[in-house]
């Protein structure tokens, strides 16, 4: 069976991939550090506790799990953290933490685990955001991350195109998720101001399944009007 691992698949976005890529029939392994926030259990789901900034857990539990599965087909790096407001006001541990989280970890994820997926001519899936395309005001650090995504994805599928490795990157806009619980803004209910998680779960699946010898390399996703709530303090 095809095995697959999702970063940040306790919540939102990659919650719904978990879902996806099982209802695609894969042995899905999630990485998060709390799953006690969702009620989702599977026979082909696999949670496993991993903070993806911890460079040595990350490592450790990547390579238990290729030692168990002997394979990967489907990397999906989607854990992702944002924090927003005047640069000047965003603590140091927290610009760490979006760096480490948004940046660093698919990056060493993925040095873990490229032999495996260059034998299973597999996806490499990572959840940039449009801030990687797009100037943002109170979001430049958060942005940043995102735009090294953005880079790191354009180069590595260069590097690794040869040998069938299908690098993809996904631009999601505003999407409801717990995202913004601890944001001062979110995006508007109304249903055409904001992305769906289950909308970039199929954008995933759809990169997924195209015919072999063509690649989606990127998927930007837009609301199709701007809404933006500010919350009350
Ligand atoms: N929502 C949006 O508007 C939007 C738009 C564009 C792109 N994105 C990107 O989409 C991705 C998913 O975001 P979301 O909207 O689904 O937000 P979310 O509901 O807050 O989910 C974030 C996920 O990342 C995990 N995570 C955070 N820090 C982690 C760490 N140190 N180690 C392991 N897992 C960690 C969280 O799990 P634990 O807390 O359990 O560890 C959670 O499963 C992120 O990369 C985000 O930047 C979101």
């Amino acid at each position: 069976m095809d095995i697959a691992l999702v970063t940040g698949a306790s919540s939102g976005i990659g919650l719904c991939v978990v879902e996806k890529l099982i209802g695609m029939n894969y042995k899905v392994y999630g990485f998060a550090r709390d799953f006690a926030k969702t009620a989702f259990t599977h026979v082909k789901f696999f949670p496993m506790i991993c903070d993806v900034t911890d460079t040595n857990m990350l490592v450790n539990q990547t390579q238990a799990l290729l030692k168990e599965t002997g394979r990967l087909d489907v990397l999906v790096n989607n854990a992702g953290v944002g924090f927003f407001g005047p640069h000047e006001t965003i603590h140091p541990e927290k610009i760490e933490r979006m760096v480490k989280t948004n940046l660093l970890s698919p990056m060493v994820l993925i040095q873990v685990t490229l032999r495996h997926l260059k034998k299973s001519e597999g996806f490499i899936i990572n959840m940039a955001s449009t801030a990687a395309l797009e100037p943002g005001r109170f979001g430049g650090a958060y942005g940043a991350t995102k735009a090294g995504l953005h880079q790191f994805g354009q180069s590595l599928f260069a590097e690794v195109r040869k040998s069938g490795v299908r690098v993809v990157t996904l631009y999601p806009d505003m999407t409801m998720t717990p995202f913004y619980d601890e944001t001062d803004f979110a995006p508007h209910n109304d249903h055409t101001c904001h992305i769906t998680p289950e909308c970039v779960a199929d954008a995933v699946a759809q990169a997924i399944n195209q015919r072999e010898g063509t690649v989606i390399t990127q998927i930007v996703l837009k609301p199709q009007r701007i809404g933006v709530e500010r919350k009350r303090n």
